[in-house]
């Protein structure tokens, strides 16, 4: 079954805050290096090649650790996805009738464990609106605290309006209050600095296959020293096999089951070419393409951008809708008359589109990333100009 498409025609690539792609070099050759010679079971065996597949873990925890600002490797658990890593941490954390507060910009991944837990153990969530620029007011957020509060969740930055949040002053009013923050990290890890320790953040969860240019089935939960969570998932993991439960020791305790060694490499080696980049400078980029991007799609008659206006603070992220015209029909047309990928619709985040007034629509996605120029920019203004010439 040929289930490849075509790339050899230049496919403009601007769905990056879904999956980046394409990925450097490097993650390939590491990938495909591991296949061929680390790809034994990492923690389970002594034999030569199981050893060197431990190996290829700790040396993605290293470098995770060096970009996220984390002192021990052992305090970051490997999962597939930033999905499973906010389930562990939400799921793993939270106890009957605790009274969580988060933020309107969240991601179904925090929104829905959030509302089955409702049910499940009569859990209370408050979800603190943001404004217009997709910011958060801080007054409101220490208004909600109550004594039960016991966890602030935050978006770091959200997938929807490129906003950023402010990760290290919401820690600090979380800990006065004797709460604990867990901070989605999706859209920001790799593409704006992330300082965990410094910061002061109990929980991060992040992806690999985003902007820390692994492949898809990798990510993590960074679990502070001094915090404790019931796993999530019970099972083998190679180490004090003798007993029932799960083992005490990290990273152990949160990764039952086999990893994907293999993913891992490339992971390390996307974070590599990261930091060899400077996520410093990688931010500076992104925040220069988008305000291209937002210049260029403002001059189009019709057309509204999410979030934060022209000029201020935001990731690779902007959104837009346009009068009359169908978000997940412009996407389309992009893809098959322009060749650009974008993506409609709600992007997994109804809560960001309550607040941005486009529930009952969704918007179109541009995301830049790896690899993106101000050409690519150039072109989508263009497709973008002309869909809304041919259909007003
Ligand atoms: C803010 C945010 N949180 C969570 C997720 C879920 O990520 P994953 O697909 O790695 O589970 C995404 C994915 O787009 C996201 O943007």
């Amino acid at each position: 079954m040929n289930t490849e498409m075509n790339t050899e025609s230049k496919l403009i690539y601007l769905d990056h805050a879904a999956t980046s792609w394409p990925k450097p070099p490097a993650v390939h050759e590491a990938v495909m290096h591991t296949l061929q010679h680390s790809a034994a079971n990492p923690g389970r065996g002594s034999h030569q090649m199981a050893v060197s597949a431990s190996r290829v873990l700790f040396d993605c925890r290293k470098v995770l650790c060096r970009l996220l600002d984390v002192r021990n490797p052992v305090d970051i658990a490997f999962t597939g996805n930033t999905t499973m890593a906010l389930n562990m941490a939400i799921q793993g954390f939270l106890k009957q009738g605790d009274h969580v507060i988060a933020t309107m910009t969240e991601h179904n991944s925090v929104w829905r464990p959030l509302e089955a837990l409702k049910r499940q153990l009569q859990l209370q969530v408050d979800y603190i609106p943001v404004d217009n620029q997709g910011q958060i007011d801080l007054q409101k957020v220490k208004e909600a605290f109550r004594p039960n509060t016991r966890l602030l969740i935050c978006n770091h930055s959200s997938n929807l309006l490129g906003s950023i949040l402010p990760a290290a002053e919401l820690a600090e009013l979380a800990h006065r209050h004797g709460a604990r923050i867990l901070l989605d990290i999706a859209q920001s890890a790799g593409h704006i600095p992330v300082r965990l320790q410094e910061w002061q953040i109990d929980m991060a969860a992040f992806p690999g296959h985003k902007g820390l240019l692994g492949p898809q089935g990798t990510g993590g939960l960074y679990i502070a020293p001094d915090m404790e969570l019931e796993p999530w998932i019970y099972g083998g993991t190679g180490s004090q096999s003798e007993t029932a439960g799960q083992p005490d020791v990290r990273p152990d305790r949160y990764e039952a089951g086999t990893l994907n060694t293999p993913g891992i490499a490339g992971l390390a080696a996307g974070v590599r070419h990261v930091m060899e980049q400077s996520v410093v400078h990688i931010a500076q980029q992104e925040q220069q393409l988008s305000q291209q991007m937002m210049e260029g799609l403002l001059s189009i008659p019709g057309l509204q951008i999410l979030g934060p206006e022209l000029g201020r603070e935001r990731t690779g992220i902007v959104s837009f809708i346009m009068e009359h015209q169908d978000p997940a029909q412009i996407a389309f047309r992009l893809d098959r008359e322009f060749g650009i990928a974008v993506r409609a619709g709600m992007h997994c985040t109804p809560l960001a589109h309550r607040s941005a007034g486009t529930i009952g629509t969704g918007a179109v996605r541009a995301s830049v990333g790896y690899g993106s120029t101000a050409d690519d920019v150039e072109a989508l203004i263009e497709a973008v100009r002309r869909i809304s010439q041919q259909e007003s």
